[in-house]
Parts: C-alpha cells; structure tokens; sequence
C-alpha cells in the first residue's frame, strides 16, 4: 500500500472527514508509532505503522465496506438519470471512492445491501459458482403450502426458461396473507418475485437480511449505513 497523507489514511474509516482529521492532529490526539503526529498532510504506511486516534488504534481497510439498509425508493446502481441512487445516500467524502453495490435490490425491496469499492472481491462474492447465500424475508398475496417449500427445494422451473438452483422456503405464517424466509444462493433478476409469483403468491413485500454471512443491523434506520466491522470485512475475506 505504501506511504499515504494521514488525513486520507484516517478519513477511510468513514468515522471523521478530513476537517476533523486536521483537527484532531491539531489537538495532539493523532499518534504515529507512539509519536503525536505534526501535521494532517504527513504521510505514514497505514500497514507498517501503528495509527491511533483519541487513544484508540485504528482500524485501517485498504478498500471500504459498507453495510446499508436500502430503503424503498431508490435504485441500487452507480448513477441513473431517473432517480436517486444509494449513492446518493452516502456523505460527499464517501461517495468520492469509486463505491458500487454488490448485486442489485429492485428499487422497491428493503435491506441489506453491501457497498465496496474492492472489484476483485466483489465480482468473486457474485460468481454464480460461488453460491454465496442470500436470505430474504417475504410477504405474500395468498397461502403458502408445503407444496411450495417443496417446489423451492427441488429447484424450480420457470415458463421463461429460468431453471433456478434448489432454494429453501420456510413458512413464517400463513394465512390470506403469508410471511416467508427464502434461502437462494444464486441472484438471477427479479428472482424471489418471479419463483414466489410462479407458485401464485405474488410477493407485496421484500427485504434482505442476510448475505454471504452477514446480518443486516437493525439498529441502521432505512438509508443509513456503516463500515463493516473487521469481524464481518474477515468473513467476506474468508469467501472470496
Ligand atoms: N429477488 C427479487 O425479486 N428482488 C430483489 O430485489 C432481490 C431478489
């Protein structure tokens, strides 16, 4: 990674912008290998040197992860002359580093949605051989039988051709109105709403709360985020 300006190195953890950074080094609470640092635009190796802000060392990534609850509304891609994107989300000095999703929601499912600036990983958590699971929770328009769990484990045929990858669908409540767990590991379009609609339950509702291993945190409100922790950012590592 090499030698980089403090500010740059600190503000990529997303907990301060390079202003507080300046800040912060001004009050004497940014340490380089023990040593107060003198200024913001000093370079240091965020590998080899140990960084510490207001006593705490810091946890350097080379690339960013972000965990966001997408909220209904706006469309999971980088730009889109139509509407707002998640991009749109994210603070200015977020938004200046290259950041996609991984994989798509439909503008109108909720959840978690995971942001990275690291293609290589990205692509690697998105290959179809890599069976990377999703988990969605699902309303529906009508009863969920057993039939339908069975048709989901065996791996559905749909009219337009789409032969889809054994799934699991676990009935949360049925009624009128169902409620469902759904279990994919692959990510075809529009994939919940077209397996559940070719079974007659057209979904009303969709959101993703789990992806290759991660919980989405329900203490993010619709439209916020935060960085991955070291924990979760080492289980993506652990994938790919
Ligand atoms: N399946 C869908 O139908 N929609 C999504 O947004 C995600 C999975």
């Amino acid at each position: 990674m090499g030698m980089q300006r403090l500010d740059k190195i600190i503000a990529s953890t997303g907990k301060w912008s390079r202003r507080e950074v300046r800040e912060l080094v001004r009050r004497g609470a940014v340490l380089v290998d023990g040593t107060a640092a003198q200024k913001a635009d000093e370079k240091a190796d965020p590998e080899a040197s140990v960084i510490e802000v207001n006593g705490e060392r810091l946890c350097y990534q080379a690339f960013t992860w972000i965990m966001m609850n997408k909220p209904a509304g706006v469309l999971s891609a980088t730009e889109d002359g139509r509407g707002r994107t998640v991009l749109d989300l994210l603070p200015a000095e977020l938004q200046r580093r290259k950041l996609f999703p991984v994989g798509r929601l439909d503008k109108d499912t909720e959840g978690l949605l995971l942001l990275t600036n690291d293609g290589v990983s990205a692509h690697a958590l998105l290959s179809p051989k890599r069976h990377v699971d999703k988990v969605y929770y699902a309303r529906v328009s009508g009863r969920l039988t057993a039939e339908d769990c069975g048709a989901f484990a065996a791996g559905m045929s749909l009219g337009d051709g789409l032969q889809c990858l054994p799934a699991e669908l676990e009935i949360l409540s049925a009624g009128a109105e169902s409620e469902a767990r759904v279990t994919l590991r692959e990510g075809k379009f529009h994939q919940v709403k077209r397996m559940l609609a070719a079974r007659g339950k057209p979904v009303l509702y969709l959101e993703r709360v789990r992806m290759a291993g991660l919980e989405l945190d329900r203490g993010l409100a619709r439209g916020e985020f935060r960085m991955l922790t070291e924990e979760e950012a080492e289980k993506i590592r652990s994938l790919v």
